[in-house]
């Protein structure tokens, strides 16, 4: 079972996010535990302030760091890296991650019991919530999102659906892209011919190894054109 703990803002935000198709039924079966917290209530003020000007002067607010340690604190019971047990990640959604790949949603789905995702928002977080609490810092891309909370959804996607018995077809996660050093080949379904497009004559054949063949070649034309750079 993994559990994964999502501290944010704005917990409506994964209401429904879990509650579609693999992933729902990956909760269904008890593979996986989803729970987005409201960092407001680890604020201890009045007014639940989780944000505060940077010092040194600058633009934007920086979401304070006891808030946060107060959270990890609660659903980890350790209040630094250093005792959190081996099965235990605490990952920082941020545009200064390192990106996010296939092999670490591999890794985490291997080696991680319990998760706690912290989504960044405005324009950061306090860098000692990195120093001291976080195991991963990371981005889903180069590109600068509003806050985590789209990120963390698309990273419990990708961990979750990898978890053992999450897939109806136990191989079907190893042919895909990225898995190996291409992306996967086109697929095609009935009917053969659709507004003046057909399907590829030998996939209709049934020769294993010409469609093999096939499916190789079609996968190396689309890594060329979209991805050259994984064939570097
Ligand atoms: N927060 C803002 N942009 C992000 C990104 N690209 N990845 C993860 N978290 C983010």
């Amino acid at each position: 079972m993994l559990r994964c703990d999502i501290i944010t803002i704005f917990p409506e935000f994964f209401r429904e996010a879990f509650d579609y198709g693999i992933i729902r039924r990956a909760r269904a079966a008890g593979l996986v535990e989803t729970e987005a917290h409201d960092l407001r209530q680890w604020t201890s003020d009045k007014h639940h302030v989780v944000d505060d000007r940077p010092f040194g002067g600058g633009e934007g607010m920086v979401l304070k760091a006891e808030p946060i340690f107060a959270g990890v604190r609660e659903l980890t019971g350790c209040s630094n890296r250093e005792a959190y047990s081996p099965q235990t990640r605490v990952i920082l959604l941020s545009p200064q991650g390192r990106v996010f790949t296939q092999a670490l949603a591999e890794d985490l789905s291997r080696n991680a019991s319990h998760i706690v995702w912290i989504c960044g928002r405005y324009e950061g977080v306090d860098e000692r919530v990195s120093e001291a609490l976080v195991t991963d810092e990371i981005s889903i891309g180069d590109y600068v999102l509003s806050g985590g909370e789209p990120a963390a959804v698309v990273m419990i996607d990708a961990v979750v659906r990898l978890l053992p018995g999450a897939l109806g077809n136990e191989s079907s996660a190893t042919n895909e892209s990225f898995s190996q050093d291409l992306l996967d080949h086109p697929h095609y379904t009935r009917p053969t011919e659709f507004s003046g497009l057909s399907v590829p004559d030998v996939l209709l054949k049934g020769n294993h190894a010409e469609i093999a063949r096939w499916r190789r070649a079609a996968a190396l034309r689309k890594t060329q054109r979209n991805r050259p750079d994984l064939l570097k």
